[in-house]
């Protein structure tokens, strides 16, 4: 294996030279996933925690990171022996006092307690969420990225079924929904040991979905995260989506249309704006190479929180009204002057997020 040097962050990474990038490859490293590594560094700092677990680390990037930039005690795991020994290599290269193990992630997180575990596995990440619950401690953070998009976002259906035990939708936002359906089955299994969840940020940013959960151990706020794991109803005819109970489905929509449902998903927050404001700061702090874009996306996460409802993809309205589109800008001026919220999203540049009815939308954009 040739390797190269570079630098992500502060932190020297000796990485496999490849011609092309596929999970074949003898150890995997992906430099465009250093926007995700920069908001782990940024979030660590801010959290602070103990005992950091990357439990299927690959070259050890955010792990060697976590322990160069934060103060935090690191492990950093990965099956896969030539992966342990470019982790060695890289602990050796940055002089920094990390665990190296070469273990399945599963095994090591069933034996050791950690206050911040990372899970960064190709496809479903699925299988590591039992023992990641099991191990992290009360008030610690999960973070969690999901690559399979096609299952989660309703490409694949009998595949969301299978691993998420959800039915997705191929809605014109499919994207939002995966990642609702992703916070919604960790809540889920969260849920099963009495733990509570709070997701602090997330974010869908191009091939994968991303989420960090805040722990609590808490039979009683388990309890009330119930009723936050709802279903959508969404019309093909008319666009118009509302979140429902499971008991409160209807097959018909107030245009007459049939109604499609998906779920179990998320219906509330996907990030808590404080955070996002701490987590802002820390990134300027930072001034890592990709600030510019990770400050503005925080940003869009942080003022879309004020609408829970999904985003509509601002085509597919005006191809309904049968006029030519407006510019964004005016569209969120007309809402607001009508008393609605009107924000812009990060799942989409298209996406403009609204607690106005569909039936509204209509009457304020064909004036
Ligand atoms: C997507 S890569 C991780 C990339 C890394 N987090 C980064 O930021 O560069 C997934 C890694 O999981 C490892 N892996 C797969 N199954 C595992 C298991 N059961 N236990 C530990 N590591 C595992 C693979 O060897 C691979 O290195």
């Amino acid at each position: 294996m040739n390797l190269i040097k570079i630098t992500e962050g502060k932190t020297k990474l000796l990485i496999p030279e490849v011609e092309k990038l596929t999970r074949k490859n003898i150890v995997f490293f992906n430099p465009q996933m250093e926007f995700s590594r920069d908001i782990s560094i940024a979030i660590a700092q801010i959290s602070k925690p103990k005992d950091f677990c990357d439990a299927l680390a690959g070259s050890g990037a955010r792990g060697i990171r976590i322990a160069n930039e934060t103060e935090c005690k690191t492990t950093v795991n990965d099956i896969n022996p030539q992966a342990f020994e470019l982790i060695k290599k890289n602990k050796k290269l940055n002089k920094v006092d990390i665990r190296a193990t070469n273990l399945d992630a599963n095994l090591l997180l069933s034996k050791e307690g950690f206050d911040f575990i990372d899970i960064d596995p190709f496809g479903a990440p699925v299988r590591f969420i039992d023992s990641a619950l099991r191990s992290i401690g009360n008030g610690g953070i999960l973070a969690v990225t999901a690559t399979d998009t096609s299952a989660l976002c309703g490409t694949y259906p009998r595949a969301c079924k299978r691993k998420y035990d959800a039915a997705p939708l191929r809605t014109d936002y499919y994207n939002e929904l995966g990642l609702r359906i992703l916070i919604a089955y960790l809540t889920r299994s969260a849920l099963r040991y009495d733990i509570s969840i709070k997701p602090i940020f997330s974010h869908c940013t191009r091939h994968y979905l991303r989420v960090y959960l805040q722990i609590k151990k808490s039979r009683k706020d388990a309890n009330k995260i119930l009723g936050e794991i709802n279903h959508i109803q969404h019309c093909f005819t008319c666009l118009n989506r509302e979140f429902s109970k499971l008991d409160e489905l209807k097959s018909t929509c107030t245009c007459g249309a049939d109604l499609r449902s998906a779920g179990p998903l998320w219906t509330t927050g996907f990030a808590d704006p404080g955070f996002c404001e701490r987590l802002k700061k820390q990134l300027i702090n930072d001034n890592f190479r990709t600030m510019h874009e990770s400050v503005k996306l925080v940003e869009l996460i942080e003022e879309e929180q004020r609408v829970e409802i999904p985003y509509y993809n601002i085509h597919k309205i005006f191809k309904k009204l049968g006029i030519p589109a407006i510019p964004m800008n005016e569209i969120m001026e007309r809402l607001n002057e009508s008393g609605f919220i009107a924000t812009r999203t990060h799942f989409s540049a298209l996406g403009i997020r609204t607690d106005a009815s569909i039936s509204d939308i209509y009457s304020i954009l064909r004036d």
